[in-house]
């Protein structure tokens, strides 16, 4: 039986925060070790709606990194690699490009959404549009088994197992597997502190980097079950957003389990609860913070990481698309010798 080969990735365009620990980073640290683990800064993808400010993907290709390395992706054991170095990536993009329907893309919910935030609705760049496509790439590059991933990533990923069972049907191969997506246990995406889906472009997420000052204050402002009159009415734990962090973060699942009976008999206060999740998150993000300190101080120490990663992805990828054009018939033999 050969290794697992797992693929995954985030946009360089802000620091990573605690939506993206619990959606896929732990689940990452988890499977490195036991598999082939590729872990993509996908500034190339980033840049496609960030193409006139450049110089922010830059600067948080290190923001990232330093995130990857704090919460213990560890460089030994995983390859951290930047996408743009590898120009197999848009070669495989045209050909998996005609596998693929302008209509596909259209219904692609996730796509809809951005471009919704975005404000695209008129003219929606097209290195934007595709770039579900480009995804199908990154994953079929490494000929990935699995994906780990948050669940917005869900239209990707099946865009990528069709993209994968139609090359290997029309060339007759069994290059690609079929890749499986792997998400958080959680039921519930933890949202922001406002209540809404946790994103940087709103503002209202905890950065793993946030100093424990910041991270009182977006505790603090965190919604409750607003429909409660005073402190002694009943409260919906699921409407008060400290429980669902509780529920990821805090160690002492009774403890939990007993504040929220508490709650919805009524008599607890929201402050109970938010210094119970700031004490919680505090203890968690202490070590983390501490270790990307370190990092963030000796930047050369990070980016020849980087390079060493860059380094082994792109010799998988060369790989596959050597593979993908024998598949294909376009491996002309009076060329590659
Ligand atoms: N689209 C992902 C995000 O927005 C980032 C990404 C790019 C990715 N390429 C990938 C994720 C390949 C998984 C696999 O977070």
């Amino acid at each position: 039986m050969r290794r697992k080969i797992l693929l995954t990735g985030d946009r360089p365009t802000g620091p990573l925060h605690l939506g993206h620990y619990v959606g896929s980073l732990k689940n990452r640290i988890a499977m490195q070790g036991e598999t082939d683990l590729y872990v993509m800064i996908a500034d190339a993808q980033a840049i496609t709606d960030n193409f006139k400010d450049i110089q922010k993907v830059r600067t948080n290709i290190l923001e990232v990194a330093c995130d990857y390395l704090a919460v213990g992706l560890d460089p030994e054991k995983c390859h951290i690699f930047i996408q743009s170095c590898l120009s197999e990536l848009p070669e495989l993009t045209m050909y998996f490009l005609n596998l693929v329907s302008i209509q596909q893309i259209g219904h692609n919910p996730t796509v809809k959404a951005e471009c919704k935030m975005r404000g695209f609705d008129e003219s929606v760049p097209a290195g934007f549009y595709l770039y579900p496509i480009f995804q199908v790439a990154d994953i079929l590059a490494f000929q990935a088994d699995i994906v780990p991933v948050g669940p917005d990533q869900t239209p990707m990923l099946e865009l990528t197992r069709d993209v994968a069972r139609k090359f290997n049907d029309l060339y007759k191969t069994k290059l690609f597997p079929t890749p499986q997506g792997v998400y958080p246990k959680m039921e519930k995406v933890l949202a922001g502190f406002d209540g809404q889906k946790m994103s940087k472009s709103l503002g209202n997420a905890i950065y793993l980097s946030d100093p424990e000052t910041e991270v009182i204050k977006k505790v603090k402002k965190m919604k409750s079950d607003e429909t409660r009159g005073s402190i002694k009415d009943p409260g919906d734990p699921e409407k008060a957003i400290a429980f669902s962090y509780l529920d990821s973060f805090d160690p002492d699942h009774s403890f939990v389990a007993n504040l929220k009976e508490k709650y919805k008999e009524g008599g607890l206060p929201d402050s109970v609860i938010k210094e119970r999740l700031i004490e919680v998150l505090l203890a968690f993000l202490k070590p983390i913070r501490e270790k990307r300190e370190v990092f963030h101080k000796d930047p050369e120490a990070v980016f020849s990481i980087l390079e060493r990663g860059t380094e082994k992805a792109k010799e998988k990828a060369s790989q596959t698309l050597a593979q993908v054009k024998e598949a294909m018939g376009i491996r002309y033999s009076f060329i590659y010798k």
